[in-house]
């Protein structure tokens, strides 16, 4: 049985993908300093598995609490989550974004020739793509600048692995997300808002729930079918099998390959009005929205072409719209009584 290092397991991604790696017969550990999650998910990970994940609480930037780790446990492949993910705070504090998300990758990088670990899977992001004309985009549509630090980091981070892998031993998948909505079906496990929600499907929430009286709809003339941004949504879930699946097809040998990239997405663009009228049609809960000015750094539409992802890792999306809402609105009931 292979023993995966969980980076960020406490959080939303990273605690959907332990469920999966349990659930398909690997044993993992988690480490989160709690930056930016609780334990609480790991109870949820329980309540689905019967399994008591181990966190080691602590921060990635430091080295020798890294080391510690790898000296105690015999790792066979590192799934990287941990990260700041806000795109609105990185534009306030940069420096904090590109000291935590690449200072804990360089480490884990170290780490996998100091320990010999020869699997490592890095969360990467759409948000690499920066503003792209030709839709949808694969994996060799050319980067353009990123629109916020938080992108920069997952380009960057990506560039880092990139040089390294060239020096390196281990394989590295690095899994682009596109727009990870919704929560685990059973309703025990999803995404806890740290801070003030800024991405579409958490904001339709507050909304339904009425801690937010009304969901601006950032640009309403746009050339798209209905003048709003069109966006990829993934159900988190299906990002999560996407891991499962990429480590797998690390452990191949006949893939000489050590550095690959795959788009996470359906494939299928889907606007700001649809998402919130699927919202409304599954739910039966009406959205207080109203039509504003385009937002500062939008990308205006984008949406990936996932056929590697389905031909190389026999990857496929299961999860639609109406899907992702009615799980995500299930959790919210959930996250109720956990949020105090
Ligand atoms: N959720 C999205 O919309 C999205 C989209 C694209 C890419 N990603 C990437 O996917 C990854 C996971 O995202 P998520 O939504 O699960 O985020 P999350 O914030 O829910 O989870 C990240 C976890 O990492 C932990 N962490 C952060 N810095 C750490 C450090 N230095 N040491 C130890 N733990 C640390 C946090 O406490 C948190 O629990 C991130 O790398 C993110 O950039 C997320």
């Amino acid at each position: 049985m292979k023993t995966i290092l969980v980076t960020g397991g406490c959080g939303y991604i990273g605690s959907h993908t332990l469920v999966d790696l349990i659930q398909n017969g690997f044993e993992v550990i988690s480490v989160d300093n709690h930056s930016r999650s609780t334990g609480e998910l790991l109870d949820g990970v329980e309540a689905i598995t019967g399994v008591r994940v181990k966190n080691y609480k602590a921060d990635l930037c430091n080295m020798e609490a890294v080391k510690a780790i790898f000296s105690e446990n015999k790792i066979d492949g590192i799934i990287h989550f941990a990260a700041y993910k806000s795109v609105d705070e990185s534009v306030k504090e940069p420096l904090i974004y590109f000291q935590n998300n690449l200072t804990s990758l360089v480490n884990l990088l170290e780490c996998t020739k100091l320990f010999d670990v020869p699997y490592f899977v890095f969360s990467s992001s759409c948000s690499v793509y920066g503003d792209v004309e030709k839709m949808p985009v694969t994996e060799d549509t050319v980067l353009t600048e990123p629109k916020s630090p938080y992108g920069r980091t997952k380009k960057i981070g990506e560039e880092i692995i990139s040089d390294f892998a060239k020096t390196s031993a281990t394989k590295f998948i690095l899994l682009r997300y596109f727009n990870p909505v919704g929560a685990h079906p059973s309703g025990v496990i999803g995404e806890i808002p740290y801070g003030a929600p800024s991405n579409l499907v958490p904001v339709i929430m507050q909304c339904a729930i009425g801690a937010i009286p009304v969901l601006n709809v950032y640009g309403h003339e746009y050339n798209t079918r209905d003048g709003s941004c069109i966006r990829d949504f993934i159900h988190v879930c299906d990002i999560a099998t996407a891991h499962t699946l990429a480590l797998k097809k690390m452990f191949d040998s006949s893939v000489t390959d050590n550095y690959t990239i795959y788009n996470l997405g359906t494939g299928n663009g889907v606007t700001v009005l649809e998402a919130i009228s699927a919202f409304e049609k599954v739910t039966g809960v009406k959205v207080n929205y109203q039509l504003t000015a385009p937002r500062e750094g939008d990308v205006v539409a984008i949406y990936a072409n996932n056929d590697k992802a389905k031909k190389d890792l026999a990857w496929e999306p299961v999860y639609n719209i109406n899907d992702m809402m009615r799980t995500a609105w299930k959790w919210q009931g959930v996250l109720k009584g956990l949020v105090k």
